[in-house]
């Protein structure tokens, strides 16, 4: 992936260009996506890397979702270490699933009872959480990790996980506990192909386990070959195998030595999402998701794919004469977000010269003026408004004054002209002093 790194160390430095649109996050730290398609929209639930780690030292779990695979809302945290009072560390990747009206998110953490990994459940009315605790301790313990969760047409639930091996258990109608044994997948190499570089482990097969089912084939893809890690992929004619290897889908390219794979449809095409280390500072525990559109071929094998900075092709134009919040991006610079007194969250953390992406701005015939909420205990600032590029042709100069705190919101309205067509619109950030200048929770032109 040193191309890939390049080309966007290149972008962040080069003023004007069209933005990259991979990874999906830019303001955090993100890792082991679990996609999830609900209500037309699509979520992905991921694991968050602090800041410099040097470990996979993760405490909560973190939540984005679509409608066009190039804008995304970051939502607050759906789930932490501290929603299982039975674990201590180790907020690794999990799994969301819907069933009985409630969504149930397994996920390894370490038990502090024992000090192993041991696979916990959430559960909550809301895709988006938050979520509880919904055992008050492990649903199962055997020390290995990464759950995959999938439901049969027959309304059999799988849970798969495992590293190095690979597990499985049939879980019963409610999703929080199991029935027969914890059963242990036969690496063969006919069922995961032949590991040429560590005798310890036969198969390439080594963790991330992400099961589905597509026209009567069942799909189990993973991360391969340790280290540095690949994602392969196995196929089957039932739930619990028999496997057939069938090659790699995703080679390693630098920046991060694992990856981990998540698997969806949505509208016309499938995506896959994976991580890498594609940010600045980015690598093996400062992973960034990112996503690919494929479609399968004929005899439903999936093409092999590559990381790009580009990502998939937006799926429809957004409508900026609807709220939209603040937190929905393409691509950010400089901000971040935190939980707003509103709801949700709002963009926060703004200096001068910090910009937000928003793709694909459908304007029309043309838009007269522009609505922010915002909120400043400092000075305040002003959001310009460009189309195309960051410092493209400017449609509108909105003055933010402070309103006597940071989350004392206030509407602001001001004047935009030149605003037709489908545009990239950039909200640049400009002020003066090296504090935060304002916060900002939504938007709408009229
Ligand atoms: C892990 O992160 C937490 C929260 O930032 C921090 O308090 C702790 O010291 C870290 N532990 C290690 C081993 O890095
Ligand atoms: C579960 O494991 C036990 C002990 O290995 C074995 O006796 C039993 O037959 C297994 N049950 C099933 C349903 O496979
Ligand atoms: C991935 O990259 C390789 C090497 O550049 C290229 O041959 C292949 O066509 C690419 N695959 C896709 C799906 O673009
Ligand atoms: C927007 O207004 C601010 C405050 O007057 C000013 O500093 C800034 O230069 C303006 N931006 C543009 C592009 O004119």
């Amino acid at each position: 992936m040193r191309g890939l790194l390049l080309c966007l160390v290149t972008f962040l430095n080069g003023a004007g260009l069209a933005r990259a649109d991979n990874p999906i996050v830019q303001d955090i730290y993100t890792a082991d996506p679990a996609p999830l398609v609900y209500d037309n929209r699509v979520y992905i639930f991921t694991g968050h890397d602090q800041d410099g780690s040097t470990y996979y030292n993760m405490t909560e779990w973190r939540v984005f979702s679509s409608i066009d695979m190039a804008n995304w809302q970051h939502h607050p945290s759906p789930m932490s270490l501290e929603t299982f009072p039975w674990a201590s560390n180790n907020a690794w990747a999990g799994q969301v699933i819907p069933r009985n009206n409630k969504f149930y998110f397994y996920v390894p953490v370490t038990n502090s009872a024992t000090g192993g990994m041991a696979i916990g459940v959430g559960v909550s009315d809301t895709i988006i959480g938050p979520y509880e605790d919904a055992i008050g301790g492990p649903l199962l313990e055997n020390a290995e990790i990464d759950p995959t969760v999938f439901i049969d047409d027959d309304g059999q639930a799988y849970l798969y996980w495992g590293n190095p091996n690979l597990w499985y258990v049939t879980l019963n109608e409610h999703m929080i506990s199991y029935s027969g044994n914890l059963t242990q997948v036969e690496l063969t190499d006919e069922g995961f192909g032949t590991r040429l570089n560590n005798p310890d482990r036969p198969t390439t097969y080594e963790e991330a386990p992400w099961l589905y089912k597509r026209d009567n084939l069942y799909y189990m893809v993973y991360a391969a070959n340790c280290c540095p890690e690949d994602i392969r992929y196995s196929t089957g004619p039932s739930a619990t195998g028999p496997w057939t290897y069938s090659g790699v889908l995703m080679a390693f390219d630098g920046g991060s030595f694992t990856n981990h794979p998540g698997v969806v449809e949505y509208g016309d095409l499938s995506y896959f999402m994976y991580h890498n280390g594609a940010l600045p500072g980015g690598g093996g525990y400062t992973r960034s998701v990112a996503v690919e559109s494929f479609e399968y071929n004929s005899d439903g094998t999936i093409p092999e794919l590559n990381m790009t900075a580009d990502g998939p092709a937006q799926v429809v134009t957004l409508d900026p004469y609807v709220v939209q919040e603040a937190e929905t991006m393409a691509w950010s610079e400089g901000i971040e977000t935190q939980e707003c007194s509103e709801g949700g969250l709002n963009i926060g953390y703004i200096n001068n010269e910090d910009y937000i992406k928003v793709k694909g701005v459908a304007f029309g015939d043309g838009a007269v003026s522009f609505n922010a909420r915002v909120a400043s205990a400092g000075n305040g600032g002003n959001i310009e408004l460009h189309l195309d590029t960051v410092d493209g042709p400017l449609i509108g100069n909105c003055t933010i004054v402070g309103t006597g705190g940071w989350q004392a919101w206030t509407t602001v309205g001001c004047p935009v002209s030149q605003a037709t067509g489908t545009h990239d619109l950039f909200f640049r950030f400009i002020g003066a002093g090296t504090d935060s200048l304002f916060n900002f929770n939504w938007w709408q032109f009229e």
